[in-house]
């Protein structure tokens, strides 16, 4: 018996970080997933790894700012797998290539970080709730936030803010669908070994020195360390759980 038998899970950025590292950990507990995501060849490439593992896997190249495509996507899950139980509205972006002062900050990186950070949550969001109300049968949601939304500086002004903007609709989803059965907690992941766009990071070995140092645990975190509080969140073991956020920082920002 797996927590998550019978349960059928929709990761948006699923090919890749914490997105993957989430669908493993559920499939291997008996979750049929959809990752849903570009590229396309991360999402397939996932759930084809998964098929092979012998679970239940759906790779759905979608671009999460785009409002059909996640439409689309939702749709393909209840095709597939006949309904839809758990959403992790996961896929993000950190320009950090773009980086520069606020007062400099082109507007091209606020829309695209805000794009796919918050409007791609929200559709998701929109959508799944929208499945899980047409089946009766409640849900639970996990937004993936992040410690930037609470503390620490960034020179990431968009991503912040995108971050912050989650933690508002997140509460704001748990508590107008609570009686609906649908809850909704967000989890705030801090420093992670890899990054979103981690590899158009500009100074990797300056920021690996700077979290040995800033990390009570003296050191980034790993996508599959923040699984475990995205499935726990997700399953009925937190069945008493929503409008919560839940930081996983090591330590990071109580100091
Ligand atoms: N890695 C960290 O240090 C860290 C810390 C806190 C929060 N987070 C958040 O965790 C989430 C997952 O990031 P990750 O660390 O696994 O990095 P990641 O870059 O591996 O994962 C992000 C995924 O989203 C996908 N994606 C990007 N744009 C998309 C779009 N428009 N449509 C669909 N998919 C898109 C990427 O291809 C990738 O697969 C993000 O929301 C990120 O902001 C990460």
């Amino acid at each position: 018996m797996g927590r998550f038998d019978g349960k059928v899970a929709l990761i948006t950025g699923g090919g890749s970080g914490i997105g993957a590292a989430t669908a493993r950990l559920m499939a291997r507990e008996g979750a049929s997933v959809v990752l849903a995501g570009i590229p396309a060849a991360g999402v397939q490439a996932v759930a084809e790894e998964l098929r092979e593992s012998g679970h239940s896997a759906l790779g759905m190249p979608a671009d999460v700012s785009s409002s059909y495509e996640v439409e689309v996507a939702v749709s393909a899950a209840v095709s597939e797998f006949g309904h839809l139980d758990i959403l992790v509205p996961n896929a993000g972006v950190q320009l950090h290539d773009r980086d520069v002062n606020f007062h400099d900050l082109p507007e091209s990186v606020w829309d695209e970080t805000l794009n796919v950070n918050l409007k791609g949550v929200f559709l998701a969001c929109k959508f799944g709730i929208r499945q899980m109300l047409s089946q009766g049968t409640g849900g639970a949601i996990v937004i993936t936030s992040s410690i930037t939304a609470i503390a620490t500086r960034t020179p990431n002004f968009a991503y912040a803010t995108s971050k912050g903007a989650l933690l508002a609709l997140s509460r704001n989803i748990a508590l107008n669908y609570a009686e609906s059965g649908i809850r909704c907690n967000a989890v705030l992941p801090g420093a992670l070994e890899r990054t979103p766009n981690y590899d158009i990071h500009p100074a990797p070995e300056e920021r690996a020195a700077m979290l040995r140092e800033v990390v009570p645990l003296g050191r980034p975190g790993t996508p599959e360390e923040i699984a475990p509080m995205i499935a726990f969140l997700a399953s009925d073991d937190a069945s008493y759980a929503t409008a919560g956020e839940f930081v996983i920082d090591g330590g990071r920002t109580t100091i």
